[in-house]
């Protein structure tokens, strides 16, 4: 493979991400209710054929189309023991909200990020359910369908609406988890668990919800949704307020106005 050494150019990387998505959703359409190899990775969820065959084809056209080194889920869990912070990557999820998309349950996505020469540098998710799209490239702001977005601007906890996510199979995490939700589901107008960790970034960077967190997700999960949000005049940080890195154990992003009252809530009963 031919890496490419040039200056990042975030039309040609654009490009290249929009069509390895849809190569991506070509797949997760014909499989969606039709799969028949359903397995359990270790402490790492379900896997389908429909997301080993999606990681192929976007790795394809990523590959072809704008050379970097490529981190997939499905290639990469289990087996990287540093996360990459230097150089050029593309970062993947061929299909974030696996368990949804088995039990036919529509929202689901594909996550595709940039890392170039260390920094993130565009994030695209695509909904094939929701026909949706969200791109941002750094410095070039965020977009839904070619539509420019932005954060919410509400800072009373009362009048907002909160997502999370979960994963069972880590009892500490778990635990943790609910402690805050049973904290803040007092608090907020609603929390919402979608199970689509890359497409709950895309909500809050166009201001549908107002903040997320989750613990334990991986670079794959939130590369892409990091620079939307970002990109959309957001937050991302991790639970110990330092600015997120896709090497952190844990995410915070919300708008600007809300999140010091999210923060405290989840310092109170945080372990990371
Ligand atoms: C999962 C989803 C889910 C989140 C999990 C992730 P997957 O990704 O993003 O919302 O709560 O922690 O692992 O396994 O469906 O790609
Ligand atoms: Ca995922
Ligand atoms: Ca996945």
């Amino acid at each position: 493979m031919k890496l490419n050494n040039q200056t990042f150019d975030p039309v040609q990387a654009l490009v290249a991400a929009q069509k390895a998505a849809q190569a991506g959703a070509k797949v997760l359409e014909q499989y969606f209710g039709r799969l028949k190899q359903v397995s359990e990775k270790h402490l790492a969820g379900l896997v389908s054929e429909a997301d080993l065959a999606s990681e192929d084809a976007i790795k394809g056209e990523l590959q072809s189309l704008y050379p970097a080194q490529f981190l997939g889920e499905e290639s990469s869990h289990g087996t990287v023991e540093v996360w990459p912070s230097e150089g050029n990557w593309w970062i993947v999820d061929p299909l974030d909200g696996t368990t949804n998309y088995i039990h036919r349950f529509p929202i689901y996505c594909i996550s595709i990020g940039l890392m170039w020469q260390g920094e993130l540098a565009l994030g695209l998710v695509h909904v094939p359910a929701l026909h949706t799209t969200y791109h941002a490239t750094k410095g070039g702001g965020a977009y839904r369908n070619g539509e420019k977005i932005s954060v919410s601007e509400r800072s009373s906890i009362r009048d907002s609406l909160l997502a999370t996510g979960f994963f069972r199979d880590q009892p500490e995490a778990l635990k943790e988890q609910i402690e805050i939700f049973s904290k803040l589901v007092f608090e907020a107008r609603g929390i919402r668990r979608a199970g689509a960790a890359a497409y709950d970034l895309c909500l809050v960077a166009e201001g549908v919800f107002d903040a997320f967190w989750e613990k334990n997700l991986k670079p794959w999960d939130t590369a892409a949704g990091t620079v939307l949000v970002r990109e959309a005049g957001g937050v991302v940080k991790d639970y110990s307020g330092a600015d997120y890195n896709i090497t952190a154990p844990c995410i915070l992003a919300s708008n600007q106005n809300i999140y010091s009252t999210i923060y405290r809530s989840i310092s109170d009963c945080r372990t990371c």
